[in-house]
């Protein structure tokens, strides 16, 4: 029977271990991976080699990336059937973004605006690493094959440097490298601060108001979507403009599934109140379950090892073999 089925089409996607994700990460990235990861051959990753750019203290790192691999099998991500791994267990990674480093030009680099972003908040650390970021992104999906990668908005420039440098290889040696498409949900693409909601939600947010913590309690998540921003108008409904009311709209309809217009009649004539406390309860009730599986295998740490290493083994047998292709390709002897 083996042989009769067709080639499932390959997703790959990694999140940093910089802290807990938000609510944000999930509804953007996280919650299409696991919806992604029956379909597909999937390759899902914690990206501990790019959390190095802001020098985190290597005890965090170690902690945070368990803590990470903990909660992305929390997901429901099956780590036998799909490959979950730690980005610095699988060498190829840094390996081929050395090569990938030199197709590619310091002009397009620049104009990262991640880069420039994150430059300009840290000017005391501005590291080559920081720069040649989106290579190493690159490289972790070139290496794989990548049809699709589930990403937020705010990753899509780097999807976009990845395909011109693998357009560009392609073109000098041959096909070589699969160009990948970026798959980014419809209402869960960018999720805003629910203090400053023209912002991103972002989990290095001073404020710890202005984000939710997927492993926030209930009671947590409810006192801060009581008090997120909205507007005097008091009704509910998407425009231009009310961007903390659109915002509320958009984590609703991700953890609900309810569509705009849905939304609206069932706030018809209904205040914020009543508005904000069924989204606190719609988030309670997404992020309940992960929080519950996550509290069960973070104790468990011998199994995660385990997970870790088949994750490693199987991940690096599907890289080691794109690696060896490009490497031949340049002319590296064999
Ligand atoms: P990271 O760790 O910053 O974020 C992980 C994922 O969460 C998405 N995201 C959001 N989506 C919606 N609303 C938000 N407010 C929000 N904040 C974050 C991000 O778009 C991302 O998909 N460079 C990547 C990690 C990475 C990677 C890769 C991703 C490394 N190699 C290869 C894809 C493929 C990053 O820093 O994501």
């Amino acid at each position: 029977m083996e042989n009769n089925q067709e080639k499932k089409q390959t997703v790959l996607s990694l999140i940093q271990p910089t802290g807990t994700p938000t609510l944000g990460n999930y509804l953007g990235a996280l919650k299409n991976w696991k919806n992604m990861s029956d379909g597909y051959d999937c390759f899902f990753g914690v990206a501990d080699l790019h959390s190095i750019t802001v020098r985190p203290n290597p005890a965090d790192l170690r902690r945070r990336t368990t803590e990470m691999y903990a909660l992305l099998l929390a997901l429901g991500l099956d780590p036998h059937k799909n490959t979950v791994f730690v980005q610095s267990h699988v060498p190829a990674h840094a390996q081929l973004a050395w090569i990938l480093d030199c197709y590619t030009q310091f002009g397009e680099a620049s104009r990262m605006t991640q880069f420039k972003d994150k430059s300009e908040k840290h000017p005391d650390n501005v590291n080559v690493g920081l720069f040649a970021y989106p290579v190493l992104m690159a490289a972790d999906i070139l290496l794989y094959q990548t049809d699709f990668v589930p990403i937020g908005i705010d990753q899509k420039q780097h999807l976009e440097i990845t395909r011109n440098i693998a357009d560009r290889f392609n073109g000098l040696y041959g096909n070589t490298f699969k160009l990948p498409e970026p798959f980014i949900g419809k209402s869960g693409a960018k999720i805003m601060s629910l203090q400053e909601p023209n912002k991103k939600m972002s989990k290095s947010d001073t404020n710890p108001k202005a984000f939710i913590s997927v492993l926030d309690d209930d009671n947590t998540i409810m006192k801060k979507i009581k008090s997120a921003v909205t507007d005097s108008e008091a009704r509910v409904y998407r425009k231009d403009g009310k961007d903390g009311v659109n915002n509320l709209m958009g984590i609703y309809s991700c953890c609900t599934g309810k569509t705009d217009e849905e939304i609206e009649k069932e706030f018809d004539g209904k205040g914020y109140g009543d508005f904000k406390n069924a989204v606190g309860e719609a988030v309670c009730d997404e992020l309940r379950p992960l929080r519950d599986e996550y509290n069960r295998l973070i104790s468990d740490k011998a199994y995660l090892a385990e997970c870790m290493k088949e994750g490693a083994e199987k991940a690096s047998y599907t890289a080691e073999r794109t690696l060896k292709k490009a490497m031949k390709k340049v002319g590296f002897l064999q």
